[in-house]
């Protein structure tokens, strides 16, 4: 049976039925040029460790460059009779080396160590792309910041206006989050840099090849300790899931703002039109289609995690083949978000803010009923007492269906001696922001500060 890496101890080849289950082809040729450098990687250490001549390792990787080449232009593909990319592979090797040469690469390793490690080659090429374009949101939310230095806009709790904060305060909390990821990515890597070629099936080898001079050889910083741990373990292919699904969460959180800010009713935001969608039916509409999307792929990522998790719960010691399984999630979280970020990435900035509506409405709903009590409480009053005037004052208000500023002194004076008109120094938007100064507060001189501690992290990446 051509191009299939086992099949000595079976009296028949295998029944069409499970040819086709058994087969990943179709989905992980895309591993092929990481397979063909192992390959590379491997042939090495078999000459160093006297298995091939020199001019044998010449020679294969000759036929190894040849194959590559013929993949990437696309005159080598895998065979309907090919069981998985790595099988292939050694069949378009023997076609170009022969097989007496040919036939010695796969000595001392197994597909169980290669798939773990080509895995990890991937992910972690995908986790630099996906970083580099997750980058160019930050850079648009930064952006968007810095050309809005003093644009306030109504805080919300429970969706309900609370305090006024600076629209820049509020992206870059959204920024926070996505630095935050970068950093996971950044932090991942570690334990991803670790390479388990050399763990062979699962106990090592005994051709006393060297994992360590594979690893360097394939980018990796060391290789595993332990070949049942190489081989066996997907938490490295897990948590790059899970931080992908926390990029998607962390999108779709933005998302639901946006589409919020863009409704009629709010009005905040005004949507480019090179990055919304119309509507077959109804002429006007202009849809934030973009910030849908993010939100609904955010479930797609988190199912790709969830269902890698599940394929591994309960997976005894050491490769089972359930772990065929690991790649199409990852390589659909990884595809979700290398499509999904440059398009979010321009949505954001291109984004047009209404600030003169956000401003009249950021200390409406009685939004500077807090600055009240904390102005009371400056001048010795407790806080249970205080926050106890500033409700009494927004009762008031809101009997007589007007907001805090229009009450007059001598309505404030009726509700306590204490609410003297000099309280009018923070019945202003202006008021409340300058007075929230300290460290992680909205108040303007805060966010230039923050602003500076955001770029000084993202720089240190
Ligand atoms: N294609 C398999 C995978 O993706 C690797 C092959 C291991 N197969 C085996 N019978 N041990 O995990």
């Amino acid at each position: 049976n051509e191009g299939s890496l086992w099949g000595g101890r079976f009296s028949d080849g295998p029944a069409d039925s499970l040819a086709a289950l058994s087969k990943s082809t179709d989905f992980d040729w895309r591993l092929a040029r990481y397979d063909i450098a192992g390959s590379r990687a491997h042939a090495r250490v078999l000459n160093r460790s006297g298995l091939l001549t020199d001019q044998e390792l010449t020679d294969m990787l000759a036929a190894l460059d040849t194959l590559e080449r013929d993949v990437l232009d696309g005159s080598y593909v895998a065979a309907e009779s090919d069981e998985d990319v790595h099988g292939s592979l050694e069949r378009g090797l023997l076609e170009r080396a022969g097989e007496t040469l040919g036939g010695k690469l796969r000595a001392g390793r197994s597909r169980n160590d290669q798939i773990a490690t080509m895995g990890r080659m991937f992910l972690r090429d995908s986790a630099r792309n996906v970083s580099a374009q997750l980058l160019e949101v930050v850079d648009a939310l930064i952006t968007q910041a810095e050309n809005h230095p003093y644009a306030p806009m109504p805080g919300r709790t429970h969706l309900q206006h609370a305090q006024p904060v600076l629209l820049s305060h509020h992206l870059l909390a959204h920024g926070w989050a996505f630095l935050r990821d970068l950093q996971r990515f950044v932090d991942w890597d570690r334990r991803a840099a670790v390479s388990p070629y050399g763990s062979g099936a699962l106990a090592g080898s005994s051709l006393g090849l060297d994992p360590v001079s594979i690893a360097k050889d394939l980018g990796f910083e060391s290789a595993v300790w332990n070949s049942i741990d190489g081989t066996a373990s997907r938490d490295v292919f897990a948590e790059f899931a899970w931080i992908a699904s926390m990029i998607g969460v962390n999108l779709s959180r933005l998302s639901e703002e946006i589409i919020f800010w863009a409704t009629k009713e709010v009005n905040f935001v005004t949507l480019h039109d090179a990055y919304s969608t119309g509507s077959s039916i109804m002429p006007q509409k202009k849809n934030p289609d973009i910030a849908e999307l993010a939100r609904g792929k955010s479930g797609r990522l988190l199912g790709d995690f969830t269902g890698l998790m599940t394929t591994l719960k309960a997976l005894p010691l050491a490769y089972n083949r359930d772990l065929q399984e690991d790649k199409e999630p990852v390589f659909d979280a990884a595809d979700t978000l290398e499509l999904l970020l440059p398009a979010f990435a321009g949505q954001v900035a291109t984004l047009t803010f209404n600030t003169a509506r956000m401003a009249e409405l950021a200390p409406e709903g009685f939004a500077l009923a807090t600055d009240i009590a904390e102005w009371l409480v400056r001048q010795g009053v407790p806080f249970r007492v205080a926050h106890e005037l500033a409700g009494e004052a927004v009762r008031v208000a809101e009997n007589r269906g007007v907001e805090l500023w229009d009450l007059t002194d001598d309505e404030y004076a009726s509700i306590s001696e204490h609410l003297t008109p000099d309280v009018r120094a923070v019945l202003s938007t202006e008021g409340s922001l300058t007075s929230r100064s300290s460290q992680g507060g909205t108040g303007p001189e805060a966010v230039t500060h923050q602003l500076t501690e955001f770029k000084r992290q993202l720089a240190e990446i």
